[in-house]
């Protein structure tokens, strides 16, 4: 198979030997040599972007976090957390363009080594219930489809050059909704998910040529506040690990993704549901 690289394009070669082992630890030891990785995570402040936030800081990475709210240095314990946020709603495509500025701005010139695009919304009716085909207005098709599908396109092109300077890697998490229907999550949810499992595939083949890894992580139902408050005890019995997942058990999956333990790994989406997809 021929990729149709052109032959000025650099692509990312296999990692040195002083890459092997534990990428974690590797990073911890790139920070102490000076060389740290820097990462854009969109919705850091709850949830799986918050856990992931945690890792990637703990590891040495420098976070630059997008959310509606401001810096809530309380609940986000990495540091310098205040000075590398971009407050934006990511719902309303107009602000893209400022937010991608603000975002450079606080690259300063650096290269970019992630792209976590893990904000979403899965609205339901007001007693929590699926908000089907024939149910959901058109505002909140929007509303879906701009935040979990048309943000991570603009990030990843706004921040292309960013990327491509460091070789990095663009996670987008889309969901187990996005392959069947799911008793909770909403019609305009499931189809956003699916549309970012196959933009995943769509970018993983035009960014290759640039020596950019994209790949999904498609999580089955994590203890987070976008839960249905009966979730638990209705699918744990049908979940073949018997249990919902834990927002760093996600977390672990896209510090992996990122890693030079993932160099020869794009275009995946890879399952986090206790075994559900068996
Ligand atoms: N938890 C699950 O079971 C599960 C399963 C499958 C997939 N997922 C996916 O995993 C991702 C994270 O979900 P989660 O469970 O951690 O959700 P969560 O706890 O509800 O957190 C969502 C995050 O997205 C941010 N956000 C929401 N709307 C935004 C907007 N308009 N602009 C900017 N940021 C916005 C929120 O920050 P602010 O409110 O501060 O803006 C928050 O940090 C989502 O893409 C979700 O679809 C979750």
């Amino acid at each position: 198979m021929s990729l149709d690289l052109r032959n000025d394009e650099a692509v990312a070669g296999p990692p040195s030997a002083t890459d092997v082992g534990c990428p974690f630890h590797t990073d911890r030891v790139r920070i102490q040599q000076g060389e740290q990785k820097t990462l854009v995570l969109t919705g850091a402040s709850r949830g799986i972007g918050h856990a992931t936030g945690k890792l990637f800081s703990e590891a040495g990475w420098r976070i630059i976090s997008c959310a509606r709210q401001p810096f809530d240095g309380g609940r986000c314990p990495w540091e310098s957390g205040a000075d590398n946020h971009v407050q934006v709603d990511l719902s309303n495509h107009r602000m893209l363009p400022r937010a991608i500025a603000e975002v450079k701005e606080r690259l300063a010139g650096a290269p970019l080594h992630a792209l976590i695009n893990n904000a979403g919304i899965s609205p339901k009716t007001p007693n929590g219930a699926r908000l089907t085909a024939l149910t959901t207005s058109v505002e909140t098709w929007m509303r879906v489809f701009h935040l979990n599908l048309v943000a991570p396109i603009l990030l990843a092109q706004g921040l292309f050059d960013e990327l491509k300077a460091a070789s990095g890697s663009i996670v987008n998490v889309t969901s187990i909704a996005g392959s069947r229907v799911h008793p909770f999550a909403g019609s305009a949810y499931a189809t956003s998910k699916a549309a970012l499992a196959c933009l995943t595939r769509e970018m993983a083949h035009d960014y290759a040529p640039h020596g950019i890894r994209v790949n999904a992580i498609a999580p089955g139902e994590i203890k987070t506040d976008i839960l249905s408050p009966n979730t638990e005890a209705r699918l744990v019995p049908n979940i073949p690990l018997r249990r919902v997942g834990t927002p760093e058990e996600v977390a672990k999956v896209i510090f992996f993704l990122c890693s030079d333990a993932a160099s020869y790994v794009t275009g995946t989406e890879v399952p986090i549901n206790g075994g559900q997809h068996l």
